[in-house]
């Protein structure tokens, strides 16, 4: 057992933080966090723990990317074009280079590392069409500590050459690495399917993908109307359809695991379909800007009750870091309002924070799991020095003050470590 001393900061709910000065986080041999609270009382009930002061430095819940793309990583900031070009210029060629599993192993070692260091301590993740790649990536997973749901790339239809496979072979393929590897390390790696979009998706292989998560249990992951041109096709290849939501819905794809990139223009019918269905949307805002693919409006989605959570979506996103992601969320919002005739309420760095945290964690059905501090939870949590984003160097300050700088002025020299069920997966300087 080891005995945490930190302060210690946490998401309580969408407005509301948590968070003990003194504080002191217990965590047990398995990595579970059996106590939490002030470091005084813990430390009297606990005499044999070692302790590890960690002062002056906080203890946060470790971050939780819902949408990134590991091959992807080696193309960010190529900009210059939309969705659809882009894919075609910039990330099917780097996708195709995945045929190749040793060269997929190294970008692999590399993203993990990258994530691990700038605090994400869970992803949801896409790898290529390939078995090989994937399944070394998931042994880099293994190895690395990380906790991650991934899957590899299904696309059937309209997909390049180089990228392409059979109905057949999609299915089976992921079904192997399901079994291989969904529940693997205790439950710290998951399976997600990883059909890429309605327009490179055949029926069967959308039926597929619903049938193998319900016999599994496994994560559904796909793109869902990001941009304007990527929605036109959709409608051309699905007349019957009424919506491209509907393409989801009409073939099984949509469940309490789904997790949809972006969907960003979504009518009230889709959004309805989405929530009837526990499935939730993964914000993407940089993406979003980059590839000038919309801006979706955060606030009037979460007051209608979807269930909301952020991705960086790299390579669509240009950085790996959730920091970024979270202080796009409040800056798009703002400029959203501002540009709105009608003003609507902007997004402020404890919501985000709540969105990447919590909020991500009941979206994968693990809130009982990550998160937060709580007893009882698994001990994914990051360490960070506050005093590194800070010009005053202030030691006090309001607790909202302190995350914002975190948020808005991330630096990744202020992630002094990150930990996964109680092992240290990174730590700055080794
Ligand atoms: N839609 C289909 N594939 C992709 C992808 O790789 N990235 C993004 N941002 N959108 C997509
Ligand atoms: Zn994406």
């Amino acid at each position: 057992m080891i005995l945490y001393r930190a302060h210690l900061l946490w998401s309580d709910s969408l407005t509301e933080l948590r968070d003990v000065k003194e504080g002191g986080l217990l965590v047990d041999d398995s990595g579970r966090i059996v106590a939490s609270g002030p470091f005084a009382e813990i430390s009297r009930q606990h005499v044999g723990a070692a302790i590890l002061d960690l002062r002056p430095h906080w203890i946060l819940p470790g971050l939780i990317d819902l949408h990134v793309h590991l091959p992807q990583y080696q193309s960010v900031a190529m900009d210059g074009l939309e969705l659809l070009p882009w894919l075609k210029t910039h990330i099917f060629p780097a996708e195709a280079r995945f045929a190749d599993a040793a060269f997929a192993k190294a970008a692999a070692r590399k993203f993990f590392g990258d994530l691990l260091s700038l605090g994400t301590t869970t992803a949801v993740v896409y790898s290529t069409i390939h078995q090989e790649a994937t399944d070394a990536a998931f042994g880099v997973a293994e190895s690395c500590g990380i906790r991650c749901a991934m899957g590899k790339m299904m696309m059937d239809q309209n997909a390049p050459e180089a990228l392409s496979e059979s109905t057949e072979t999609s299915l089976h393929q992921s079904a192997e690495l399901i079994q291989q590897w969904h529940g693997k390390a205790d439950g710290r790696l998951l399976y997600a399917l990883a059909p890429r979009f309605a327009p490179m998706c055949s029926p069967a292989l959308m039926r597929g993908v619903g049938s193998l998560s319900e016999s599994t249990g496994a994560y559904i992951q796909t793109h869902l109307a990001e941009n304007l041109a990527e929605i036109a096709w959709v409608k051309q290849l699905f007349p019957d359809c009424a919506t491209y939501t509907e393409v989801y819905h009409h073939h099984g794809m949509l469940n309490g695991r789904t997790l949809l990139g972006h969907g960003i223009h979504l009518d009230a019918s889709e959004r309805a379909l989405i929530r009837a269905a526990g499935a939730s949307i993964v914000h993407c805002p940089s993406s979003n800007a980059f590839l000038q693919s919309g801006v979706m409006p955060l606030r009037r989605w979460l007051n209608e009750d979807l269930s909301i959570g952020l991705g960086t979506d790299v390579a669509g996103g240009p950085t790996l870091s959730l920091w970024n992601e979270m202080a796009m969320a409040c800056t798009v919002s703002k400029l959203r309002s501002a540009l709105l005739e009608e003003a609507e309420a902007t997004m402020e760095p404890v919501e985000v924070f709540h969105l990447a945290t919590r909020n991500a964690a009941r979206a994968l059905g693990l809130q009982d799991r990550i998160g937060g501090l709580a007893v009882g939870m698994d001990a994914d949590f990051l360490v960070v020095d506050p005093r590194q984003v800070d010009p005053g160097e202030r030691a006090e300050d309001a607790v909202e003050h302190i995350l914002s700088r975190l948020v808005y002025r991330a630096d990744p020299r202020m992630v002094k470590a990150t930990y996964v069920r109680g092992q240290r997966c990174f730590a700055q300087g080794s």
